[in-house]
C-alpha cells in the first residue's frame, strides 16, 4: 500500500477505467470515478442524477458544482491515497481539487482517435457492478453476462457513435488543455494507452512504482 493522489487523464475510451481499477487494487488506493458514480445516480433517481442524466446521454460535461461536490464527499475523512478516474476534466476542477487535497502524479493514456471509436463501439458494461469488456478485445466468458457477479451487460447510452464523437470534441476542448496544466507541475507522464491490455498495464504499474521510490 502506498500514499499517493494520481489522476488519470485521457480521451473517452483510452482505458482509464480498466486500467485504473486494477492499479488502484494494486497499489492499496481508493478508485474514484465520477462517470460511475454520476451513472449510479442515475440508475437511482436521486437529485444529483435527475440533473446529471440529460448532460451525460449528449456527451456534455455536469456542472462543475455537483461533480466537485461528489468528490468532496468521497475524499472526507479517507485514510488512504486515490486514483481519480474522470476527474477532473476541466482547468477549473483541477484548480478546485488542489483546494481539496495534493495530487502527486497525473498519469495521462495516450490511444488514437479511431481506435478510441472502436473500442467504445464494442464495449459492454455491467449494469450491476460497472466491470467493463470488450467484445474482441476483452470478451466475458458467457455472452451478455457479467463474468464478475453475472449482472447483464449493456451497451452504455453514451456509447453510440454521434455521442461518442460529442465526447471526444468535449474532451479536445476542456478536458486536454490539463495536460499542459500538470505539464507545468512537473508530475505528468504521458503513457501510450495502446497495444495489449496487460502491456499497458506494466507500462501504468511501473510509472507508479518509480515516483513513490
Ligand atoms: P466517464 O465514465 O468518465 O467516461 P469517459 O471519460 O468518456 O471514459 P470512458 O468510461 O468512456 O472510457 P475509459 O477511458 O474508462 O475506457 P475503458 O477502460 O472503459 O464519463 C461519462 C460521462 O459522465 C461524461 O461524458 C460526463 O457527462 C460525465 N462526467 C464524468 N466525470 C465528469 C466530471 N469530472 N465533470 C463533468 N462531467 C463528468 O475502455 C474502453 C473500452 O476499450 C473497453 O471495452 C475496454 O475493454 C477496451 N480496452 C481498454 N484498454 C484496451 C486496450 N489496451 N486495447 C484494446 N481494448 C482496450
Amino acid at each position: 500500500m502506498i500514499f499517493m493522489n494520481i489522476v488519470l487523464l485521457g480521451a473517452p475510451g483510452s482505458g482509464k477505467g480498466t486500467q485504473g481499477k486494477r492499479a488502484s487494487e494494486e497499489f492499496g488506493l481508493a478508485y474514484i470515478s465520477t462517470g460511475d458514480l454520476l451513472r449510479e445516480a442515475v440508475k437511482k433517481g436521486t437529485p444529483l442524477g435527475v440533473k446529471a442524466k440529460s448532460y451525460m446521454e449528449s456527451g456534455g460535461l455536469v456542472p462543475d458544482d455537483l461533480v466537485v461536490g461528489l468528490i468532496k464527499e468521497k475524499a472526507r475523512g479517507l485514510q488512504k491515497g486515490f486514483l481519480l478516474d474522470g476527474f477532473p476534466r476541466n482547468i477549473l476542477q483541477a484548480k478546485m481539487l488542489d483546494e481539496i487535497t495534493k495530487i502527486d502524479l497525473a498519469i495521462n493514456l495516450q490511444v488514437d482517435e479511431d481506435e478510441v471509436i472502436q473500442r467504445l463501439g464494442k464495449r459492454r458494461t455491467c449494469q450491476k457492478c460497472n466491470a467493463v469488456y470488450h467484445l474482441e478485445n476483452k470478451p466475458p466468458k458467457k455472452t451478455g453476462v457479467c463474468d464478475v457477479c453475472e449482472g447483464e451487460l449493456i451497451l452504455r447510452t453514451d456509447d453510440t457513435e454521434s455521442v461518442i464523437r460529442e465526447r471526444l470534441r468535449v474532451y479536445k476542448e476542456k478536458t486536454l488543455p490539463l495536460t499542459e496544466f500538470y505539464e507545468k507541475r512537473g508530475i505528468i507522464k504521458n503513457i501510450k494507452g495502446q497495444g495489449d491490455i496487460n502491456e499497458v498495464y506494466s507500462r501504468i504499474a511501473s510509472v507508479i512504482r518509480s515516483h513513490k521510490e
